[in-house]
């Protein structure tokens, strides 16, 4: 969702916030806009559309100012407009505000300060905040941001800057994830770390309820009642490498390629292999004595959940659920001090989850975050926390963080059955000798790519594909069908295959693609069953399997698309990968925007 940057320092402000602007990108936008505080005045620059038509629209190299603020919208409150892109000013012209998140009683705020003869121009809840700082202000823009967002309610990241105080930028957060940084003769804003790679030498996340300043000297962070707060900086260890394309043509497709890489180093952190033992220090708190298990996720990490629920039943004696984080919220959960909660997201900011977690514990659970992003507010708000070793992910759909997601959900199921059940150990040991080949089988399944290159040339014509698969590669078949419509936009369903019969089967006329995993070790018959029906009425067969050669299956396919055979853990990873490939190809052929795709935003911060 949207994203901020902010500079003050010796260098250049304007090419720094749109160089930075363009690597938040990722987190998805529809429109852009930078203030500058150039020869004492206030300057803004506003666009709907990318931030490359922002920069044409401007002359960067003209402008001498050495602070400024920039922002990227996802549109909640107003269309994507240039008026309604931020910054926002205030009614002189003298203050500019971006911010990320919802002020939720906006319309209460904005109908006051109009009363009080503020004057506003866009539709925005953000604005008002510009005005609220104007009306507050006695000459101190920090004491007026701290008053402001007092009488805020939502979740917000701000930054303000002020033509009347150029050498600093006041920010204020709750809710939405905001750093601040500080580098060579710099003081840095952003709302990710990615933002401030190869800038930054260390960064200060800001919680809830802290506002702060950022100078050329650094920061220096508060509570809302003016306490200075004092915690250990965060050095910024990542490599800006890590956010290049490397020389592929996309984010996503450099992604996928990663796998054999992120999913090992994923399982290297836990697994010791030469011994089998299981590192998990954060279950060493004790979760030997639960007796219930829910998932909470969104999106991607919720079909990496309904993969560790089918797992975890092979491993742990107690019940388990995977269930949306927007509808945990609203059901009434079977939840006591022994129900252990365990939120994925790659993340770690995803309000919905974040939520979930909060009400998890409010009635007594236990929370793990599942994280890949470190010093995220699901970890904060959790009890321990795991994290998936995926990297920084750049591309909006999820990749290599949903196997990695898979990878570590599996581990940490092995660990609480080792303790739980003395029976899984046969389980375990089996589970742990196939990881130990795993990366090595992602890079034999990647070698489908240049067929699935051509298939690609014949679906992307396609209206609707279906994805049908059985057991724990039913939630493959639901990630293969979202990231198809993600960035192609080709309407796909993923289904348990025996439901095809009660309804998707209605769909099946000549051509149309069904895209079917057919696993030897997952009722296999009864998948080549389902694959007659799709025959008998003309659809056409694309079969991911783990048994090419069958004859079978050779005849009954269109196409064939080859994956390592494996069990456990490792099928539904190696299943992923063709389907990974198969959404992007199509992707690419139909000329969408693979690593931005339209309205989707890569962390979701607003309800
Ligand atoms: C958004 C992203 C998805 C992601 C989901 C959950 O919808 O576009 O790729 O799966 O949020 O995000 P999280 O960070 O919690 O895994």
């Amino acid at each position: 969702m949207c994203g901020i940057v902010g500079y003050v320092g010796r260098e250049l402000a304007a090419p720094f916030l749109l160089q930075s602007l363009k690597r938040l990108e990722y987190r998805g936008y529809d429109s852009a806009g930078i203030a500058l505080i150039e020869d004492g005045r206030l300057l803004r620059f506003r666009r709907a559309g990318k931030v490359k038509d922002l920069e044409a629209s401007l002359d960067v190299a003209a402008f001498a100012a050495r602070v400024g603020i920039g922002h990227t919208r996802w549109a909640t409150h107003g269309a994507p407009t240039d008026d309604n892109a931020h910054p926002h000013l205030d009614c002189s012209g003298r203050i500019a505000v971006i911010h990320n998140g919802i002020i939720e009683n906006h319309a209460v705020l904005r109908h006051q300060l109009e009363a009080e003869g503020h004057v506003f121009s866009s539709q925005t809840d953000t604005e008002v905040l510009a005005h609220l700082i104007e009306s507050l202000s006695e000459g101190d823009l920090l004491d007026a941001v701290r008053r402001a967002v007092a009488q805020a309610q939502g979740a917000f990241a701000v930054a303000v800057l002020s033509q009347d105080d150029p050498s600093r930028i006041v920010v204020a957060k709750r809710g939405s994830p905001l750093v601040v940084g500080r580098g060579e003769g710099a003081g840095y804003v952003s709302s990710d770390v990615p933002a401030l790679l190869g800038k930054a030498t260390e960064v200060q996340f800001l919680l809830d309820d802290e506002v702060g300043e950022v100078r050329c000297d650094g920061y220096a962070v508060f509570t809302l009642d003016g306490r200075p707060v004092h915690r250990p900086p965060h050095r910024v260890s990542a490599d800006p490498i890590a956010i290049q394309k490397g020389g592929y043509k996309h984010f996503m497709l450099k992604e996928i390629h990663e796998q054999p890489r992120s999913v090992g180093e994923t399982i290297r952190e836990k697994l010791d292999e030469a011994t089998h033992a299981l590192s998990l220090p954060a279950l060493e708190k004790g979760f030997a004595d639960i007796d219930h298990v829910y998932f909470v996720a969104c999106g991607t990490a919720f079909h990496a959940a309904k993969v560790a629920e089918y797992l975890w039943e092979d491993v742990l004696p107690v019940p388990t659920h995977a269930v949306i984080a927007s509808e945990f919220r609203l059901r009434n959960p079977h939840i006591t001090p022994r129900t252990l909660v365990i939120a994925v997201s790659q993340s770690g900011e995803t309000i919905d989850t974040l939520m979930a977690v909060r009400r998890a514990r409010a009635r007594g659970a236990r929370v793990v975050a599942l994280v890949n992003a470190e010093q995220s507010a699901i970890e904060r708000e959790s009890d321990a926390v795991v994290y998936t070793r995926a990297g920084i992910e750049i591309g909006v759909a999820a990749t290599k963080t949903f196997t990695a997601q898979i990878a570590a959900l599996g581990l940490v199921g092995l660990a609480l059955g080792r303790r739980r059940n003395p029976d899984s150990e046969a389980v375990c040991a089996r589970e742990l000798a196939e990881l130990a080949l795993l990366p090595g089988r992602i890079v034999e399944a990647l070698r489908v790519e240049a067929r699935i290159q051509s298939l690609a040339e014949q679906l992307h014509r396609a209206s609707d594909v279906l994805f049908l698969a059985r057991g724990v590669l039913f939630p493959i078949a639901l990630e293969g069908a979202l990231k198809l419509k993600e960035i192609s936009y080709i309407h796909a369903e993923g289904y348990p295959a025996g439901e095809m019969k009660h309804g998707p089967i209605a769909l099946i006329d000549e051509g149309k693609p069904v895209v079917m995993l057919a696993s030897r070790d997952i009722a296999y018959e009864k998948l080549l069953s389902n694959m007659e029906e799709v025959k008998a009425r003309k659809g056409l067969v694309i079969a991911v399997s783990d048994a090419p050669d069958d004859p079978n299956l050779r005849r009954l396919a269109d196409e064939v698309l080859p994956v390592p055979a494996a069990t456990g853990i490792s099928a539904p990873i190696l299943f992923t990968i063709p389907l990974q490939l198969l959404a992007y190809h199509v992707a690419v052929s139909l000329g969408t925007d693979v690593d931005q795709p339209r309205n989707l935003a890569k962390t979701v911060t607003v309800e």
